[in-house]
C-alpha cells in the first residue's frame, strides 16, 4: 500500500467544531444577551460542571494556563529568596511564571521514557529555599506524582501541577482501583484551555484547582485583584479572569470531552502499533491513562523526517526544541549545556504529529505510512 498526498493538519478545529457550531453561537448568543461578561453565572455553572468532571472540590475559571500558574504561586505566598523545581523540558510558563513572582525556577531532568520530571533529579535539587515541586503531566500523560508527592510530604513543601496537557489523565496504583486524577493529587494544579489543547476555548482560558478551602478563597479573591468589596482590597492580585463568553463555550464542549479523549486514545494506539518498528514511540506507563495532546516520538533522523513531512503537507512540530536551562532569558542563572542530558537529548529528537480527535481512519494512516516510507518500509 502506498502513502497517498493527502493533506493532514497538525489540528483541525473546523473538524471539531462542525458538529457543534449551533450550541456554541447559541451559548455566545446568550452570554451577549445577558451582558455578563465578566464572571458571572456562566462562570459559576461552568466551574460546577468542570469540578465535577475532574473530581476536584475547588475549580475556578480563570484568564490562561500561564495566569493560572502565576495565580497558584501568588497565593501561596512564593517570591524572592524562594525556589521551584521545574522540569527543564516544558513549555515556557512552568518556569517563567516561577521568575515572574521573584523566585528561582530550579531545573531537573527529565525521564527519558515519559518526558516527565525525574523525582530522583527532584530529591537531589531540593535546599532549604524549595518552596515548591511544579511537575509537569507532558504530552498528556502524568508525571510520577507518587514519588514526588513523597518528596514533597518529607519536605514540607507544596506541589503544583502543571495540568495544561493533562485533562481527564489518571493513574492507579498496582491493587487498587482509585483513579487518581490529574488536578486532584497536588495542592493545586493549573489548566490551560488554549486552543489546541484537548479541552480548548475561543481565546485564552485556564483553571485553577485545589483541595485546600483556604487557597480556594485566597485563589477567588487574587483573580479579581485580592477584593472582597470592590475597591477594597485585602491581598495584591491581578485580573485573572475568565470571560463568560469562553466559560459557555467551554459548557458546551464539555460533554464531548470523553468521547475525543478516547479517540485521541485509539490515535495513539494505532501510530504505535504502527511505528515502532521505525521511530521511538511514547511509552505508557502501567496503570497510566495517557489521553495524547501530543503523540510525541523520537527519532535521530528528525530534521530529515520532518523535511519529508513538510514537502507532503503533513502536519508536524517540535514540542520543544530547546530547553528551558538553555534559554537566553535564563542564562543568569549560571546551567550549562550538557547539565541535563536526557532533556537535551529528547529536545534533538522529538517531533509530534497529528493526533486530534476527529482524524479520519484515512489521514492517520496517511501519516503513518509517511512515515514507513521515510524509513524505506
Ligand atoms: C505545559 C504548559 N504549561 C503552561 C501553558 C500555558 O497555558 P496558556 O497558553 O493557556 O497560557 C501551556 C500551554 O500553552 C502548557 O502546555
Amino acid at each position: 500500500m502506498q502513502a497517498t498526498t493527502t493533506t493532514v493538519p497538525l489540528l483541525d478545529l473546523n473538524a471539531q467544531y462542525a458538529p457543534i457550531v449551533e450550541p456554541v453561537l447559541g451559548a455566545i448568543a446568550k452570554v451577549f444577551a445577558s451582558k455578563q461578561f465578566i464572571l458571572g453565572p456562566q462562570v459559576a455553572s461552568f466551574e460546577s460542571k468542570v469540578k465535577e468532571y475532574l473530581r476536584v472540590p475547588y475549580a475556578l475559571g480563570v484568564s490562561s494556563g500561564t495566569d493560572a500558574i502565576l495565580l497558584a504561586l501568588m497565593a501561596m505566598g512564593i517570591g524572592a529568596g524562594d525556589e521551584v523545581i521545574v522540569p527543564t523540558f516544558t513549555f515556557f510558563a512552568t518556569a517563567g511564571c516561577v521568575a515572574r513572582v521573584g523566585a528561582t525556577p530550579v531545573f531537573v531532568d527529565i525521564d527519558p521514557e515519559t518526558f516527565n520530571m525525574d523525582p530522583k533529579s527532584v530529591e537531589a535539587a531540593i535546599t532549604e529555599k524549595t518552596k515548591a515541586i511544579m511537575p509537569v503531566h507532558l504530552f498528556g500523560q502524568m508525571a510520577d506524582m507518587p514519588a514526588i508527592m513523597a518528596i514533597a510530604e518529607r519536605h514540607n513543601i507544596w506541589v503544583i501541577e502543571d495540568a495544561s496537557q493533562s485533562i481527564g489523565c489518571y493513574y492507579e496504583l498496582p491493587g487498587d482501583p482509585t483513579q487518581h486524577w490529574s488536578g486532584a493529587v497536588g495542592d493545586v494544579a493549573c489548566f490551560s484551555f488554549f486552543p489546541s489543547k484537548n479541552l480548548g476555548c475561543i481565546g485564552d482560558g485556564g483553571l485553577v484547582t485545589t483541595r485546600h478551602p483556604e487557597l480556594a478563597e485566597k485563589m477567588q479573591l487574587m483573580r479579581n485583584h485580592g477584593a472582597k468589596e470592590r475597591y477594597y482590597h485585602d491581598e495584591v492580585g491581578g485580573n485573572f479572569r475568565l470571560d463568560s463568553i469562553q466559560a459557555a463555550v467551554l459548557e458546551v464542549k464539555l460533554p464531548y470531552l470523553e468521547e475525543q479523549h478516547q479517540a485521541r486514545q485509539a490515535h495513539g494506539e494505532f501510530y504505535t502499533q504502527a511505528l515502532q518498528d521505525v521511530v521511538r514511540t511514547p511509552i505508557v506507563r502501567p496503570g497510566y491513562r495517557m489521553i495524547y495532546n501530543q503523540y510525541t516520538l523520537r527519532t535521530s533522523q528528525r530534521a530529515e523526517l520532518q523535511h519529508y513531512l513538510n514537502s507532503r503537507q503533513i502536519g508536524n512540530a517540535i514540542y520543544y526544541p530547546l530547553c528551558l536551562h538553555e534559554q537566553a532569558c535564563f542564562a543568569q542563572l549560571g546551567y550549562q549545556k550538557g547539565q541535563f542530558p536526557h532533556a537535551e537529548q529528547a529536545a534533538q529528537e522529538v517531533l509530534s504529529i497529528p493526533v486530534y480527535a476527529e482524524l479520519t481512519d484515512g489521514q492517520r494512516e496517511t501519516v503513518a505510512l509517511s512515515i514507513r516510507e521515510f524509513f524505506g518500509h
